[in-house]
């Protein structure tokens, strides 16, 4: 993606603490970011507020972090914001989610315009409910025409479900004859996950220290980097982004073979 420096710059003015924009490398900025976000409830704990003030914090670190990559020229920024697992939570958080997720959607329209962003979606949104299910097919016209970065949303996603769901699907085109049994490798089923057309992510950034990767794209990450901060989500800022970049920045990517000299 074409970067706006001057932009970038107005966006990133000064240094903070430890961190600047000229400790990162422009030219090798990640194309794909992904983030599971965690720690919202935490964060509101430690404050003696509800965990539902959390999750709404966590949305101006969303907005935030929608902002930082597209100044910085991502492709992709994909977050994971409910899992199918997400469901067993007490019902109160489970519709204040769904309700947040349906209004932070319309009010942020207006940006994914404005920066050229196009949204989409992983996991089953089918079976969310119904308001919830109507502002994201809303949301996916109204930026199907967009030619900026990718914003994708992991709602109601699991990665073990969306795996067996590809291995459905390739079993189905088996047995109508579109697809022979020997021409299932690994760009076939890559093409049946959520994901299909998306690069995989080069860095994975998790918040709240938690070193586990919670049911999250688990194909797609096989060769991605892992940053994971101590930051609870609401406090995730544009310099801790900046950071794990950085980071990336530092690491020798080999996919499985030696460093080209
Ligand atoms: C993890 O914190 C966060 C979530 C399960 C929800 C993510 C939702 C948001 C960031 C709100 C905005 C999202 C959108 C898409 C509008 P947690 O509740 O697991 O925190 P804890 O581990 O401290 O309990």
């Amino acid at each position: 993606m074409l970067l706006d420096i001057d932009k970038l710059r107005a966006y990133y003015e000064g240094a903070h603490d430890d961190i600047s924009l000229d400790d990162v490398d422009l030219e090798r900025i990640p194309a794909h970011v992904s983030i599971i976000m965690d720690g919202n409830g935490r964060w509101a704990t430690a404050r003696g507020l509800d965990r539902s003030q959390g999750h709404v914090a966590g949305v101006d670190s969303l907005r935030e972090a929608v902002t930082t990559s597209v100044r910085l020229g991502l492709d992709v920024l994909s977050v994971y914001a409910f899992s199918t697992e997400n469901w067993r939570r007490p019902k109160r958080e489970v519709d204040l989610l769904m309700h947040l997720f349906a209004t932070t959607l319309v009010n942020e329209l207006p940006l994914f315009h404005q920066e050229n962003v196009r949204l989409r979606f992983l996991g089953d949104i089918d079976s969310l409910p119904e308001r919830t299910r109507r502002v994201f097919q809303r949301g996916l016209d109204e930026t199907a025409d967009h030619t900026g970065m990718t914003f994708a949303l992991a709602v109601n996603y699991g990665s073990r479900a969306e795996i067996a769901r590809a291995a459905r699907e390739i079993a189905r085109d088996v047995a109508r004859g579109a697809l022979s049994a020997d021409d299932v490798d690994e760009t076939a089923l890559a093409g049946r996950l959520y994901t299909a057309d998306l690069p995989d992510p080069d860095l994975l950034i998790r918040t709240s220290g938690e070193m586990r990767l919670s049911n999250y794209l688990l194909w797609q990450l096989a060769y991605t980097e892992f940053y994971v901060t101590p930051v609870l989500w609401p406090d995730f800022s544009r310099w801790d982004f900046l950071r794990a970049v950085a980071s990336f920045q530092g690491r020798s990517r080999r996919f499985g073979g030696v460093v080209s000299s």
